[in-house]
């Protein structure tokens, strides 16, 4: 894994927006897989300014996100739906049809976890995927467990993860679902290049663990030392536990 620490996550985020920006322009049919959370916030400021600045055309772009809330979708409060268009899809020219999302709301569970496989493969598969980390080493919510699920599929959250959610319910931990739609590591791990981001020192153990432990289901993240192409951007709070 290639590893870059910035001294910001202001920094950090401005790199990574610029690479995103010059792989559009570059590829402008690119297929990006997105994530959420805080750590994404700053990238996608960083995004929208960039966009604004060098009228980045996004229409060719297309989108897969990894995740949603079980029961969530569209503009409903806390859904990840929600926050991508607030942060970054309602500010870029990218078609709502080259927007492709797990819908939470879907009766049939399987039948839309075959479909995002679906389209992700029709789409000719993931180009760049950007990843956050769990504190507790997950990526998208594939959580710690005996045994991963390899492709998109239902997963029970652990109890810390909603807690690290209820920030987007109004810190109403309750109203946190209990169940999420995410891609499964084969569907992350099929992507042609990875970057995975994680700042501030409640990441320093999930990411010594993925970068330098062994490769486990009890850190989803040590998968991704099996990918020939991925970048650890780290601001100095998160990479503290690999200079020790
Ligand atoms: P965070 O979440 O960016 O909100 O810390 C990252 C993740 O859980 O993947």
């Amino acid at each position: 894994m290639k590893l870059e620490i910035y001294e910001s996550e202001e920094a950090l985020a401005q790199t990574l927006a610029s690479t995103i920006a010059a792989a559009i322009r570059a590829h402008p049919n690119i297929v990006l897989g997105l994530p959420t959370g805080r750590t994404p916030l700053a990238l996608y400021r960083a995004l929208v300014a960039l966009t604004r600045e060098e009228h980045l055309d996004w229409s060719g772009v297309r989108t897969f996100n990894l995740d949603e809330f079980v029961g969530l979708g569209d503009r409903a409060v806390g859904s990840y739906h929600r926050f991508m268009h607030e942060n970054l899809f309602d500010h870029v020219s990218v078609r709502p049809e080259h927007i492709g999302f797990l819908d939470g709301r879907s009766p049939d569970v399987d039948a839309e976890c075959e479909r995002y496989e679906r389209a992700i493969a029709q789409a000719g598969g993931i180009d760049l995927m950007v990843l956050g980390i769990g504190a507790n080493g997950h990526i998208g919510f594939n959580e710690p467990c005996d045994v991963l699920p390899a492709r998109t599929h239902r997963v029970v959250l652990e109890e810390p993860t909603r807690a690290a959610n209820a920030r987007w319910f109004g810190g109403n931990m309750s109203a946190v679902p209990r169940a999420a739609l995410s891609m499964g590591m084969a569907t992350i791990l099929n992507a042609r290049e990875v970057v995975l981001m994680a700042t501030g020192e409640g990441k320093v153990d999930a990411v010594r663990e993925m970068m330098t432990g062994g490769i486990t289901t009890e850190l989803p993240a040590s998968f991704l030392q099996l990918h020939p192409r991925v970048t650890v951007m780290l601001d100095e709070a998160a990479a503290a536990g690999l200079q020790a």
